[in-house]
């Protein structure tokens, strides 16, 4: 089955081909942080207009790339949720309207069921069962996944995702948009040891996160340093580092526990802060010394992108699953509403 994916569903413009049988198709992506980063953050209005121009010359590239004729498809798959409402209007209505003209079903994907997935797209898919940890902008989750459509949460952030914690942090730290990349940037130069920052929620029990008293005390010894007029270049990476590391210890230390309580071996990350290279590392080491295994997505498919959508779409198609003549949009979506798909 060949299916078309589409992701509009926050800051990037994401079309993808993806075939069950010859794999990943060709896949396009338009990213739209120049635009936003003059506000410090997605103004969604904007998204929503962009993503309007972006959408079809990405489709005829994705098309003329992978040499295969426009409309040549079985199904058509969509971000329908959760994200910015207008921006995912934009690739449903788009997404629809090919499918009827093409007279080929449709199906709305959950985009962290897209992250969740998109490191089935490398050459070492995990098998199920595993634990995945879903770190991105909007969403920090343990999941424990027996299949498609399976999934227990185990835990999750009582408020920012850990994206957002980057991106909110650096912000105050007067560094540009999207700030995860560019704290993790600036912490390869940082000394490590001069500042330290908590690891909240780590002494009591449980595999629920909170993030946003790390990001007032990173604040806090930000100002400190601006007071003494310490705030220099070098204090900026040192605290970049510290920041860093409070996340990935703590993300490490909530992930080692959801292997013990699952008793599973195979842990999987995925999201935008999955990219982070530190956290790759602390977690390979951590899942070698429970002799498990960790698994990720190329950086490119860790952030938002058109193939996990294609990707996810073509399994619940080939499961059957369509959707009615409508567009699906959803701001909230829980993931365990999903329908599981049995193998
Ligand atoms: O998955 P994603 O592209 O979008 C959402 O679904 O939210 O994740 C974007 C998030 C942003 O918060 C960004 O700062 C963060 O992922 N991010 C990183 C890195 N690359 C992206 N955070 C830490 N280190 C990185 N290397
Ligand atoms: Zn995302």
């Amino acid at each position: 089955m060949r299916v078309l994916g589409i992701e509009t569903s926050c800051d990037e413009t994401g079309v993808a081909l993806y075939d069950s049988e010859k794999g990943l198709l060709a896949d396009a992506l338009f990213s739209q942080i120049d635009l936003h980063r003059v506000y410090g953050g997605v103004v969604p209005e904007l998204a929503s207009r962009d993503h309007v121009k972006r959408l079809v010359p990405l489709l005829r590239e994705v098309f003329a790339r992978a040499g295969v004729a426009e409309g040549e498809v079985d199904g058509v798959a969509y971000t329908a949720g959760p994200g910015l409402v207008g921006a995912l209007l934009v690739g449903g209505a788009c997404a629809r309207a090919l499918a009827f003209g093409w007279g080929v079903p449709a199906l709305g994907v959950h985009h962290m069921e897209g992250h969740l997935l998109a490191p089935m797209l490398e050459e070492q898919p995990p098998a199920f069962p595993f634990v995945a940890l879903l770190v991105s902008g909007g969403h920090t989750q343990l999941v424990r996944v027996d299949g498609i459509g399976h999934y227990r949460l185990l835990g999750e952030s009582l408020d920012d995702a850990a994206g957002e914690a980057f991106d909110k942090t650096a912000k105050l730290m007067g560094l540009p948009y999207p700030g995860g990349p560019e704290i993790a940037r600036l912490a390869q130069q940082g000394t490590p040891g001069r500042f330290t920052f908590p690891r909240p929620m780590t002494d009591r029990p449980g595999l629920d996160f909170s993030f946003s008293g790390l990001k007032t005390a990173t604040l806090n010894a930000w100002r400190e340093l601006q007071a003494s007029a310490a705030a220099d270049d070098q204090a900026r990476c040192d605290v970049a580092l510290a920041f860093e590391q409070a996340v990935v210890e703590t993300l490490t230390i909530k992930c080692r526990r959801a292997l013990k309580e699952t008793g599973l071996k195979r842990l999987v990350i995925a999201g935008g802060v999955s990219a982070n290279r530190h956290l790759r590392a602390s977690l390979e080491k951590m899942a070698h010394g429970l002799k498990g295994e960790l698994f990720y997505a190329r950086p490119a498919f860790c952030t938002d992108n058109g193939a996990m959508i294609a990707y996810a779409g073509c399994q619940r198609l080939m499961a059957g699953q369509q959707d009615a003549a409508g567009i699906e949009a959803r701001a909230r979506w829980p993931m365990e509403e999903l329908p599981p798909i049995f193998a």
